[in-house]
């Protein structure tokens, strides 16, 4: 089902006085390649590359948590930004895999970086939750509640998948990335973003269990409820459709079109889901930036870390237009524009 379009308001317009001034990302040093994986379940490395894309994807060492791997990545942005921790104002982790249900990841963040003035919260909005954030941190800079803002996608989900299933277990990955947001008057910046969600598909990618409405007990530990379950091939028709609608809808918010973009920074699920978005928006697959054959699918992490790769290899020049678009669990779409 095709998101439904947004009636255009003043929220649409385009702005231009947020900008990413710093972006970092982190990946575990553990490899898990296609082939360890034939060691584990019934699969091929043939399978996973032809229907996925993926090759290999990083794990998490045990002692590892969201928040380290969330603390590093910022720690990289804060680097890349040439800004210290102190002036931070706000930090935002968007994360499923948060280290406990209280505190928040961004506050055990904070400690971790030194961002001893900062607000603290995190949001959950599974793969689209990195755009969430940026938006938030947007609204908060232009209402000049706050000046800096750090937004962190991180995740460690090998912690939440069945190891046993094969069609979960081959595509998920761990990491995060971060970029640090600041009010740039006369820079280029955050054009316009778009957030969508439509809840009557909730079923479609969970972790049921583990919450208040399905406790893990001693009675239903063997059920495996605390991970994730994805109905896949639904999942991908809703991933590419949300994707192509909610890109069109932040381009014409933006007064642009497919062709004046330079790079698309978009979710890392599928290589088939990428190169069906390109198709849909007649564009070439080479302006497209994948990571996923190395990476796999980090969840909210997943866009973060690929916007870093592009800005720290040259992908993106000063004055491109550059899209983010994401799509997750819930479900959830975003789409931004950014002149970089
Ligand atoms: O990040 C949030 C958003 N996530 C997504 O957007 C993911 C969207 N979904 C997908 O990327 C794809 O649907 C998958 C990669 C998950 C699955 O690919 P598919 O082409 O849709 O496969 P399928 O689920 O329709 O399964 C086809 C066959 C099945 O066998 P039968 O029933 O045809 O005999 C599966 O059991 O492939 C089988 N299969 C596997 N075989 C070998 C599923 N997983 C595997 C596996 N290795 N790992």
């Amino acid at each position: 089902m095709t998101p439904p379009l947004q009636p255009r308001t003043r929220t649409h317009l385009p702005r231009r006085t947020v900008s990413i001034i710093g972006t970092g990302s982190y990946l575990p040093s553990r490899v898990l390649t296609n082939a360890e994986l034939e060691k584990m379940v019934e699969t091929s490395d043939e399978w996973i590359t032809s229907r996925t894309g993926i090759r290999e994807r990083r794990i998490a060492a045990d002692g590892e948590f969201t928040s380290d791997l969330a603390a590093n990545a910022a720690k990289a942005a804060i680097e890349n930004a040439g800004i210290r921790a102190e002036e931070i104002d706000l930090i935002i982790v968007a994360s499923i895999t948060s280290d406990m249900f209280m505190p928040s990841t961004a506050c055990i963040v904070q400690t971790k970086i030194g961002a001893k003035k900062a607000a603290c919260f995190d949001i959950s909005a599974a793969c689209s939750g990195f755009l969430y954030a940026i938006e938030i941190a947007q609204q908060f800079i232009t209402c000049q509640t706050f000046n800096t803002i750090l937004v962190i996608g991180a995740d460690k989900l090998s912690s939440i998948v069945d190891w046993k299933d094969r069609n979960t277990c081959v595509l998920f990955g761990d990491g995060a990335g971060a970029a640090i947001l600041r009010h740039r008057a006369h820079g280029h910046g955050v054009i316009t973003t778009r957030l969508g969600s439509n809840g009557e598909l909730a079923d479609l990618l969970q972790v049921p269990g583990g919450g208040c409405a399905i406790p893990i007990t001693a009675l239903n530990a063997d059920q495996n409820l605390a991970t994730i379950h994805m109905k896949g091939a639904e999942t991908f028709k809703h991933a590419v459709n949300a994707m192509v609608d909610s890109a069109r809808q932040v381009l014409d918010d933006a007064g642009l079109e497919p062709s004046d973009l330079a790079c698309i920074i978009p979710h890392q699920a599928n290589l088939r889901i990428i190169s069906a978005v390109a198709e849909r928006l007649e564009l070439p697959i080479d302006r497209f930036m994948v990571n996923l054959d190395r990476f796999g699918n980090t969840s909210a992490a997943a866009v973060a870390i690929a916007l870093d790769e592009a800005n720290r290899t040259g992908r993106m020049k000063v004055g491109d237009y550059v899209l983010l678009v994401v799509f997750g669990g819930g479900l959830t779409w975003a789409s931004s524009v950014i002149q970089w």
